[in-house]
């Protein structure tokens, strides 16, 4: 079982404000409708993804075909949701004009969401709670895509220039691309998060930190 470390949202939000103040100034125009969207379709896809694993595991009743497949959605879903808090968060608390209440309500239901995450990966998928718990962290999952689709992301990609956007784009996959994509031993090439529950109570400036400083064929986050 998993040790779960409990991160203060008023400590996301300002060592995140410090991550983004560390970032390329981001400028606000309008953007071409053609680049408007490619954060929104990055994040989209994620959720999709995500949406596929959910439906194969309840479809499969096979212990071992849905103890790989939670593995691979608890780590899809833990590095979107760090690539969000890193790179995309800073943005909606800067450029939204409700942004510091938004950004902290979507710190609130990832956090919510992570520690369903850790109960879903201390269980075994033959356990009888396996199923009722991935229904549930998958029903609060749902809300908060949702409001994230349907109001954050749009209106945010609305108040920036296209430059912006693209930035934002890069950086939110290149974020998610240093995350390692399961719970391996370390390699010279994956930061020091050996397991989900690490990376996840690791202090969001910290877990930046690292990533800013990683070496990186295409080189650190912006
Ligand atoms: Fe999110
Ligand atoms: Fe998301």
């Amino acid at each position: 079982m998993y040790r779960y470390s409990r991160l203060p949202v008023s400590n996301l939000s300002s060592t995140s404000q410090r991550s983004w103040q560390l970032s390329s100034p981001f400028r606000s125009f309008s953007a071409t409708t053609e680049i408007r969207g490619r954060l929104l379709t990055a994040i989209r896809d994620d959720h999709h993804e995500l949406g596929s694993c959910y439906s194969h595991i309840i479809d499969n009743k096979n212990a071992d075909e849905r103890t790989r497949y939670r593995n691979r959605f608890v780590w899809e879903l833990a590095r979107h949701s760090v690539a969000e808090e890193i790179i995309v968060y800073p943005a909606i608390q800067e450029y939204l004009k409700d942004g510091q209440d938004r950004s902290s309500k979507d710190r609130e239901q990832h956090q919510t969401i992570k520690e369903q995450l850790y109960r879903l990966q201390g269980l075994s998928a033959d356990d009888p709670d396996f199923e009722p718990t991935f229904r549930a962290l998958y029903s609060d999952l749902q809300q908060h895509v949702k409001e994230e689709e349907e109001h954050d992301i749009p209106q945010l990609e609305a108040k920036l220039d296209e430059v912006t956007i693209t930035q934002l784009s890069k950086s939110f996959e290149r974020t998610k691309h240093l995350v390692p994509t399961r719970s391996h031993p370390l390699s010279p090439q994956a930061p020091p998060f050996e397991t989900v529950a690490a990376l996840l109570s690791a202090p969001i400036d910290k877990v930046a930190d690292i990533f800013r400083k990683f070496p990186k064929a295409d080189g650190p986050i912006q």
